[in-house]
This record gives C-alpha cells, structure tokens and sequence, in this order.
C-alpha cells in the first residue's frame, strides 16, 4: 500500500515480533528486531519512534507507537495510540498514513477505538487565529482488520465518526470567547444543531423561565445584562415501549463564570468561559444521540445564563425560591452552577425523566481531590452510579465514584432557609456540591459528573490537543445506548 507512513504498535516485552510487527520486520530484513534488542524501542506506553525511509516497506516513513505491556492493554488505548501517531505525523508534514491493528484488536470495537482516536486528534483549537498552521492530514487508511466483518466494521467506523464529530462540536462550543457565545447564542447554535441531525428544541425564554417559578437560575442570571435561556432538546425513539425510562441529561452552561458579588480573582479568570462545559456536553450526546437513536427517549435540558455582578446582581446572604419550592440562602454567589442545575433537575422531573444525569463544571475541589485525570461521579442509588461507571470503564474515559454520606447533607442545612449554597464547615468541597443537587434529583436515579478539571486541559497530551477535552459524552452516548 503506498502511503507517505505506516503505522502499527509494539508491546513491551513483546521481543518475538510476532504478527504483523514479525511480518514488518522481515519486509525490513530483521532491522525491526535489532531496534528491539538495542534498547531503542522499548515499546513503553506511547513511545513514538519514528523510522525514515524503512528499507523493505512501501511507505517514506514508518511510526512505532509502544502500546506498553500486553496484560494492562485493553481495546479501549487504541483511541490514545492512534491520536498520538495522527498528531506525530501532522506536525511533520505527513498527509496520509496507513494505521494497522494488531491481532487481536481486528473486530469493530477496534475499529470504532481508532477512528475516535483519530478524528478527536485531529482537532486544533485555531478557529480565531489568522496564522493557522498548514499541516493537515488528508486520509487514514485502516488495515489488519478481518475482511469477513466488513458490515460491521463499516457501522462501527461510523459510529466512532458521529462519537467523536459530537466531541469535537462540544469542543469548539466550549473554546467560544464569552463575548461570541451569551446563552442567547448557545440556545441559537444548540437550535441550528437540531435542526440539522433532527432532535426537537425548545428554548425557554426570560417570561417562561418567570412562568415556571425558576427562582434560582434567575437568581443567577439577574446580576447580567444578557438574558438567560434554557435549552430543551428532545429525541423520540420510532417506537417507545410504555412504562420505558425516560433519560434526562442536565448540563451548567454558565456562559462566563465572574463569581457574581462573590468575584473571583483576576489570575485565571478568563478560564471561566469554558464553564458551559456541562451544557456543551450534553448537547454533544444529544448529538451523536440522534444519529445513533437509542430505545429509549431522552432529554437534555440546558440552562444557560452568565454570572456577572452587576448592579441587580445577588448578593451574599440572598433567599431564591427554586421551582421545586425549596428555599435556598445564597452563602456565595460565585457557588452558581449548583443553583442553575437546581431548577434543571426540577424542570427535568417535571417533564416525566425517571433517570438523570448531569455534567457540570462544578467545583474547583474536585481538582483537589482528582486532579485532571478523573472525572468526579456522585450519584444515587449505587448500583446506577455502577452501572454509568461500567459505561466509562468500556469507553475508556476515567472516572472515579466519590462518596454521598449522609453526614455532608448536614454540612449545607441552612437556620434561615431549607439549604445553604455552599457547604459550613471545612472541606468537602465537591461532595457537598453534589449533596445541593440531591436536594432537587431527591429519589430519581441520578448521576452528577463534576467535570471541571477534565472538561479543558492547560497542556496537550500526545493525542489531545490543549484545551476542551469533550470529556464524558462518549460515557453518556455509551449508556444511553445501552439503558
Ligand atoms: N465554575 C466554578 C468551578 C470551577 C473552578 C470550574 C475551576 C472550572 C475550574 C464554580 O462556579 C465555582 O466557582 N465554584 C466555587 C464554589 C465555592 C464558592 C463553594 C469553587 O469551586 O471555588
Ligand atoms: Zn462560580
Ligand atoms: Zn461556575
């Protein structure tokens, strides 16, 4: 096959070169080998080594991408070792590769892994840069894959586009300057979204979010001069058998977080645009949702609105009356995405959801207690925290199940209302946010996602480029699918 590279991966450990690596390394007379027995090529987890015209082999350069040991390897790294090979070669001026799969990985599940891996690689966050790089890669062909599942393989390689075109349609969403996306335009980029894949929307303007008694999105949203909205997409499956689930998926779209009254400091401030990250998330699985059309109904409903401390702003110490008539004391304004959500999760009941998930940049805490590597998931009852979680395990996406003690509840009891926005005491930070959404999900089966350490990363990864991660919508779309 002539292509401008070729790549395949090693395994540490892995001296044989059996397979396709043995049949490379005899097309190249043993060279492969003696790269192995030399120390070269150690093979350890995404280790790129890079082989110029490899004598033998069809194609100007060859990528070795170690795949580390073959006992911690699971289908799901392919999606990091196909990112980390596309990103290598892009930045070295490669238009075309050939990507090839070991024995083993040669069913769609593989397939599906490598095509995600390469479309959200590709992503660069240059839509407002007048000197974007040229570098651009044209095609990746797939090989080593077993002929006999063509059918398959074929669905699966589309699934894993729509998965990641969904991730990146967040990602591009979320990169938005606060000043190019207010609600207003996130509820008109989420419609035109709609409209193009099908799903139905609603956007609910200032005097229905007022009909509907939503006292603490309006809270929020009163201290700016841009008006909030909430977006309601909905995709109805062909058939719904009665008595089905109905999913409801609620994500913070906050479109610049200040703080309110309660400001934040200056250092870092401009981060605060990426936290719509939530509703970006959401709308994203909706999106791949309406290709992939799930059994069951969903619904995501995204409240959108910017916390700005203007001259009508609230103020600490402030009583809002949510939808569901639950009195809440304003302790910090700058404690919103949790208020907002509030009267989310309501609306979303009240609509008829029996399940629930949302995703929301929450709390700076659970950066402490995770850092950038796992997304913090609460949710009540266990056993549907566990069954969300088998569906980040199977897709590759880390995720860590974080504890909800009755003893944090006490930590937001409020003397003058039914709860506080922010938890007394020391500590705990993350998990007291997710006990104030319980207050509204209350009984409904309900899974939090607190993202906001691993919705954006400050420095690339191999695979990823810097910036929105498009993180927890392949968990989503992956349970959904599978509800
Ligand atoms: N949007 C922030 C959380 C956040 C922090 C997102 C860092 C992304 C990166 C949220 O609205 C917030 O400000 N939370 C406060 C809550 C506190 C006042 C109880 C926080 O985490 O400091
Ligand atoms: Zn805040
Ligand atoms: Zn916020």
């Amino acid at each position: 096959m002539e292509a401008d590279a070729l790549v395949t991966y090693v395994f540490d450990g892995d001296n044989k070169l059996d397979g396709a690596a043995g049949e490379i390394d005899r097309a190249m007379s043993g060279r492969l080998g003696s790269l192995v027995s030399s120390g070269e090529i150690t093979a350890k987890s995404l280790e790129l080594v890079l082989i110029h015209f490899p004598q033998g082999l069809a194609a100007q350069k060859l990528l070795l991408v170690g795949a580390g040991k073959p006992g911690k390897f699971a289908t799901s790294d392919l999606r990091k070792i196909a990112g980390a090979a596309l990103r290598h070669l892009k930045s070295r001026g490669v238009k075309n590769f050939v990507f090839l799969t070991r024995e083993g990985e040669r069913g769609p599940e593989a397939a599906q892994a490598v095509v995600e891996g390469l479309i959200v690689a590709d992503f660069e966050s240059d839509k407002y840069r007048t000197d974007k790089k040229k570098s651009e890669i044209q095609s990746v062909s797939l090989a080593g894959f077993d002929s006999g599942l063509a059918g398959n393989l074929n669905a699966a390689i589309e699934q894993g586009r729509v998965i990641a075109d969904s991730q990146n349609f967040a990602r591009d969403l979320i990169n938005e300057p606060s000043n190019y996306l207010t609600p207003s335009m996130l509820a008109a980029k989420a419609e035109a979204m709609a409209k193009e894949v099908g799903l139905g929307i609603e956007i609910l303007d200032e005097r229905r979010i007022h009909e509907l008694k939503m006292g603490a999105l309006i809270g929020v949203a009163q201290g700016s001069v841009e008006p909030p909205r909430v977006i309601v997409l909905r995709y109805v499956p062909e058939t719904t058998a009665v008595g089905a689930p109905l999913l409801g998926l609620v994500g913070k779209a906050v479109t610049f977080d200040t703080g309110g009254i309660s400001i934040k400091p200056a250092n870092n401030m401009e981060k605060m645009k990426y936290d719509m990250g939530g509703g970006a998330t959401m709308l994203g699985a909706m999106r791949a949702l309406a290709y992939l059309k799930p059994k069951v109904p969903v619904i995501a409903i995204v409240p959108a609105t910017e916390n700005m401390p203007g001259g009508r702003a609230q103020k600490p110490g402030d009583v809002q009356v949510a939808m569901s008539g639950k009195t809440i004391e304003v302790i910090n304004t700058d404690a919103e995405g949790r208020l907002i959500l509030a009267d989310g999760i309501t609306y979303a009941k009240s609509l008829g959801c029996t399940h629930l998930i949302d995703a929301a940049t929450l709390t700076g805490a659970i950066e402490v207690a995770l850092a950038n590597v796992n997304v913090g998931a609460f949710g009540t009852p266990r056993e549907f925290l566990d069954q969300f979680l088998a569906s980040a395990a199977a897709v590759g996406e880390k995720m860590w199940p974080m504890p909800m003690d009755d003893e944090y509840e006490e930590m937001i009891k409020s003397t003058i209302a039914d709860i506080r926005n922010t938890g007394s005491g020391k500590g705990g930070g993350a998990i007291t946010a997710a006990w104030f959404l319980k207050e509204f999900a209350e009984e409904t089966p309900w899974v939090h996602l607190d993202i906001a350490s691993t919705c954006w990363v400050d420095e690339g990864r191999p695979w990823l480029a810097k910036g929105p991660t498009g993180i927890a919508i392949r968990t989503i779309v992956d349970f959904a699918l599978k509800l």
